[in-house]
């Protein structure tokens, strides 16, 4: 075989192995692919070496072709090596992701509040500002606070199956189908005067468009000697004109609830259509809210509290629905399947 062929033999085989030195992307294939060639015992430095082999009148042909492939092969090595650099840095960044010397990406996204939030954080503050403190309560309660002490009695509907998730324990124990059972607790705990809120989860075997096993209610209510309807009234009226404006009408129609007598339901006029009927309000032109009443004596009594000394009034509504109405949401469900974009579309703060 000639010099020449020699030459183009190792030429090709020195681009395959380059080839396999750039997918290794490590400075140490570099280092091995100059040795390999370039070094003491390297294919181009025993080709200079046959180079003394070759006679006379070939040898300035064949030293050309030689030295050609010797710069080819140096050139492409430094190019390698300056690529080395970049190849470690970005192993560099691959084992350290995180270069806190980045500049911070303005545009990244935070976190934003939950609408059931954004409604529970603006009632609070509302009824702060009346004078109510925020109580917390168990989840997992007694049937004696959930339904017995609330003048539920053994029979009625509201201890069915079909609506409480009963709890597997040794004694009567459930989760709370709503956050009436906080009045029981905080009467027992605390004397009147009380004037007391309390937002929490409750729990019914409930599952459509517009229940869900799980919902947030608020429970508010207020002891204290000569508290009257009136009272009751005013307070509804003024934190429903605060969430939902002071334009809206508000009505009482007359209910039953087993812990209050007497009992209502409370209304604001739609928001949609301005009282007038519409797709929202199911053409009545009114938003049922919740329940209401005076605390019934037999609640008083189950706390021993003197119901001849003190009187009180008692409410409860739903958070959800109210979230619904106020982002114009078309389902229930879409406040508790966690979806990113969605919740994405709420405010990072509720003021
Ligand atoms: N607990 C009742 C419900 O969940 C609401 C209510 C609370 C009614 C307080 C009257 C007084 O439907």
């Amino acid at each position: 075989m000639s010099l020449l062929e020699k030459s183009e033999i190792i030429k090709k085989e020195f681009e395959t192995d380059r080839a396999k030195a750039v997918s290794d992307a490590k400075p140490e294939a570099v280092e091995a692919l100059r040795v390999s060639y370039l070094g003491r015992k390297g294919k181009v430095t025993a080709l200079m070496e046959d180079l003394r082999n070759v006679s006379k009148e070939d040898r300035p042909a064949a030293g050309k072709a030689v030295n050609l492939i010797r710069q080819f092969i140096e050139g492409s090595i430094d190019e390698l090596k300056s690529q080395a650099r970049s190849w470690e840095l970005a192993a560099i960044i691959n084992r350290e992701p995180l270069d806190v010397t980045l500049p911070v990406d303005e545009q990244k996204q935070v976190g934003s509040l939950h609408p059931v939030s954004i409604v529970r954080q603006q009632l609070i503050k509302v009824f702060r500002s009346l004078g109510f403190t925020v109580v917390d309560g168990p989840e997992i309660d007694f049937d004696f606070f959930n339904f017995s002490a609330l003048n539920i009695p053994d029979h009625h509907p509201a201890r069915d199956m079909q609506d409480t998730f009963y709890v597997d324990a040794p004694e009567k124990m459930l989760l709370r189908t709503h956050t009436s059972n906080i009045q029981i607790h905080t009467m027992l705990n605390e004397r009147p005067p009380l004037r007391v809120i309390a937002p929490g989860r409750v729990f019914r075997c409930d599952n459509d468009m517009t229940h869900t096993p799980m919902f947030h209610q608020i429970e508010g209510f207020v002891v204290d000697e000569n508290i009257t309807f009136a009272h009751l009234k005013g307070t509804i009226d003024t934190f429903l004109k605060a969430i939902f404006g002071s334009t809206l009408k508000t009505r009482f129609r007359p209910s039953f609830f087993p812990f209050v007598e007497p009992g209502a339901e409370f209304d604001v006029e739609c928001g949609v259509c301005k009282g007038k009927g519409c797709r929202t309000c199911k053409d009545t032109g009114w938003i049922e809210i919740g329940g209401c009443g005076m605390i019934h004596p037999n609640v008083f009594e189950a706390v021993g509290y003197d119901s001849s000394r003190y009187s009180g009034f008692a409410f409860g509504f739903g958070m959800d629905r109210i979230a619904m109405n106020r982002f114009a949401l078309p389902d229930l469900r879409q406040l508790f399947e966690g979806d990113y974009e969605f919740l994405g579309h709420f405010p990072v703060h509720s003021n």
